[in-house]
């Protein structure tokens, strides 16, 4: 049986949606990267794109996730820009030596943009990553819950 945890960040609320699903399908505790970036409204979208582009590390509420006796970890997080949302890329350079050598599974909140160059930038600065579930916004949570039930059940 898999012990993961269950590492999000969201904007609109979806990721956090996947992230319980994932939790009631795999077990494992859910913890919630805090987004200290302004994103609301026209300019903090731009800017949000803007920060993703350019790989960049925004400011975050670190949660402090117990990753000591897990064995997979799952970060669950939306694609900006074909990218990783940047206060997971934050989270992921203080957490890195701590998930090394360990299954490492991105579920991937997008509104139907291609997740290739989420995993290569990712698996460039971090780790190899073991599976990746695109999962778009537009899907039932019926579907969701399908899709991830499919992806955690083989992983
Ligand atoms: C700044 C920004 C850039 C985005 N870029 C993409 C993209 O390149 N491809 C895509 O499919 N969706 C893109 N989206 C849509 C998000 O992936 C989608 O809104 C997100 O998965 C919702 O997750 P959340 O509710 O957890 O924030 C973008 C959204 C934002 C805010």
């Amino acid at each position: 049986m898999m012990k993961p945890a269950i590492v999000y960040v969201t904007r609109t609320g979806h990721c956090r949606t996947l992230a319980e699903m994932a939790s009631r399908i795999a077990g494992g505790r859910v913890w919630e990267i805090g987004d200290k970036e302004r994103r609301n409204g026209f300019f903090g979208f731009i800017r949000s794109g803007r920060q993703s582009t350019f790989n960049m590390a925004t400011p975050i509420e670190d949660p402090n996730a117990d990753l000591h006796d897990i064995d997979t970890l799952i970060l669950v997080t939306p694609i900006w820009a074909g990218k990783l949302a940047p206060p997971v890329r934050t989270w992921m350079r203080s957490h890195v030596e701590e998930v090394r050598g360990k299954r490492i599974l991105l579920i991937a909140s997008n509104s139907g943009g291609s997740t290739v160059r989420l995993q290569q930038s990712f698996e460039k600065e971090f780790l190899p990553i073991d599976g990746l579930l695109s999962v778009p916004i537009q899907l039932s949570e019926e579907q969701k819950l399908e899709k991830l039930e499919a992806f955690l059940g083989k992983s």
